[in-house]
């Protein structure tokens, strides 16, 4: 491993981090867009932590209450951003952030920030894994393109910088440390999440060669045919930038496949799918399926604090003696809110006998408003709403209850009392939800689900399946879960929550680091 060195950003500034510890294994450095806490200042002007949102955050928090952890992030609010200059290294103070992994937060520069992540993560690379885009119109890549493509790059690098730092300083404690005292000498693993960082890998290789380094897509990946889209060179360094890492993971086989795909056609990549290897330029990554799941104690035992039964007891309250068809999303343009309450609407028009035994009751929480895209289908979900409301709407039933601002303990309350999920979305890396609504649900629930989810690959078999463009085809299986006998639906709802469970956070996380310790010594 490469020694820290004065000519290097930052080299060496994290000894204070890790002292050697971690006997065996060596410390983990997660590295993501979002962080595990958000920081916000009160007007007494002192600096305050709370859990960050988003499902990458919520798997990761699960295993990161580890004192050998470091997890790099962007400063993401004017809180997280004046936490990150009271340190000389971005790194927080232990007492802000409370137990769990140290975290480093990267003060970026706010025009290259922007750039990288509403540019470049969130209106390219996260369109073309969800295939959404409005091709008449959208993409077009010219010289702003060019511009946001640089920042992106420099965004990628200073957490390849952060994370070199952190592996240097790993190496120097454990030679100080009680690891090397007891003949060991571990090397900290790396493990970079998610597009924002698809670059990340082949820059930490080059910084501090010898540092196992996985990298995990939470999204779906693009087909060839779609991939291609992407400006070639952009095409070719984002593949090449995740075949930088050792192992390269995905949350179902599909995506892993279409991955694989990429980089046969567009890198002329050596392919051996038999052992799930990809070789370029010489280095081998391993490609592994790791399907995220639920924490099933965990999420009932937060789903039994009493902010969720005040909340259950409200909801109970007002839509008494009813059956609850139930969704929870953030409103991203892949969750397909609007079809899901077209489809809800064509079960009222052709099911008039459900009419004042059904409510809708439906979630969508804001997201990435700085997006036009997501104001205007934030607008879209208002309106298909509204008409749903004056449609049937009666002085004695309120047919679909929306409502747009988060809050985690209501939703939780919801999926406890739901008797069907609708979990619906275009494309899906995964779909948590739809893992969580089994496992709360009190009395069982159906599950509709779309073939499009990650998740369908485990809950396929117990839930009722649906192409999500097909509204009519899932209005007549929004009535079959509505009209299935509770033992059939206890019955699945059984399986389905088994099936959720089986493989938790700390699963997901271990498999990854057993993947990495597996690597051949060179
Ligand atoms: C979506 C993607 C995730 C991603 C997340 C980031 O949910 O499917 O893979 O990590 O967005 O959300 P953010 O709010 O941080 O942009």
């Amino acid at each position: 491993m490469a020694e820290a060195g004065p000519g290097h950003p930052g080299g060496g500034r994290l000894v204070s981090w890790y002292m050697g510890d971690a006997e065996a294994t060596g410390p983990v450095l997660i590295a993501s867009n979002r962080g595990p806490v958000s920081i916000t200042r009160g007007d007494d002007g002192r600096l305050s932590a709370k859990r960050g949102g988003g499902g990458v955050v919520s798997g990761l928090s699960a295993v990161a209450d580890e004192s050998d952890m470091l997890w790099v992030c962007a400063a993401l609010s004017t809180g997280d951003r004046a936490a990150a200059r009271a340190t000389p290294d971005g790194l927080l103070d232990p007492d802000l952030v409370g137990d769990g992994a140290a975290v480093r937060m990267l003060d970026i520069p706010p025009a290259t920030f922007q750039r990288a992540y509403n540019g470049v993560a969130n209106s390219t690379l996260w369109f073309v894994h969800h295939m959404l885009y409005d091709s008449p119109n959208r993409p077009s890549f010219g010289p702003g393109f060019a511009r946001e493509w640089e920042a992106f790059r420099r965004y990628n690098e200073m957490f390849a910088d952060a994370l070199a730092d952190a592996a240097r300083a790993a190496a120097d404690g454990a030679a100080t440390g009680s690891a090397a005292q007891s003949g060991g000498c571990p090397v900290a693993r790396a493990v970079i999440q998610d597009y924002h960082l698809c670059l990340a890998p082949q820059m930490l290789a080059e910084r501090a060669p010898g540092t196992p380094i996985a990298h995990f897509s939470h999204t779906p990946w693009a087909p060839p045919d779609y991939y291609r889209m992407l400006p070639r060179d952009v095409g070719r360094d984002v593949l090449t930038g995740i075949l930088g890492a050792d192992h390269a993971g995905f949350l179902c086989r599909r995506w892993a496949d279409a991955f694989v795909d990429c980089c046969a056609e567009f890198l002329d990549a050596k392919v051996d799918r038999g052992r799930s290897q990809v070789t370029h330029a010489g280095h081998v990554t391993s490609i592994g399926v790791h399907p995220l799941g639920v924490d099933a104690d965990r999420l009932r035992a937060r789903a039994a604090e009493r902010d969720v039964l005040s909340r259950m007891a409200a909801l109970a309250e007002s839509t008494a003696g009813k059956q609850l068809i139930v969704r929870v999303d953030r409103t991203e343009l892949s969750k397909n809110i609007v079809r899901g309450l077209e489809a809800y609407r064509e079960l009222l028009r052709t099911r008039p006998e459900w009419h004042g035994k059904v409510v809708h009751v439906a979630f969508a929480y804001p997201s990435r408003h700085d997006l036009p895209e997501y104001r205007e289908y934030t607008a879209a979900v208002q309106r298909m709403a509204l008409q749903i409301q004056d449609e049937f709407g009666s002085p004695g039933w309120d047919p679909l209850l929306l409502e747009v601002n988060d809050d985690y303990a209501r939703s939780l309350a919801a999926c406890r009392l739901a008797d069907v999920m609708l979990v619906n979305p275009i494309r899906d890396g995964m779909n948590l939800v739809a893992k969580e609504g089994p496992i709360l649900s009190d009395r069982g629930c159906g599950l509709v689900l779309s073939t499009e989810a990650g998740a369908a690959d485990e809950l396929g078999p117990h839930a009722l399946m649906v192409n999500p463009f097909d509204i009519s085809q899932t209005a007549q299986a929004l009535h079959e879960a509505l009209a299935m006998s509770a033992t059939e639906r206890e019955r699945r709802s059984g399986a389905l929550a088994a099936a959720a469970a089986a493989m938790p956070p700390s699963r997901w996380f271990s498999d990854q680091l057993d993947a990495l310790d597996r690597l051949p010594v060179v």
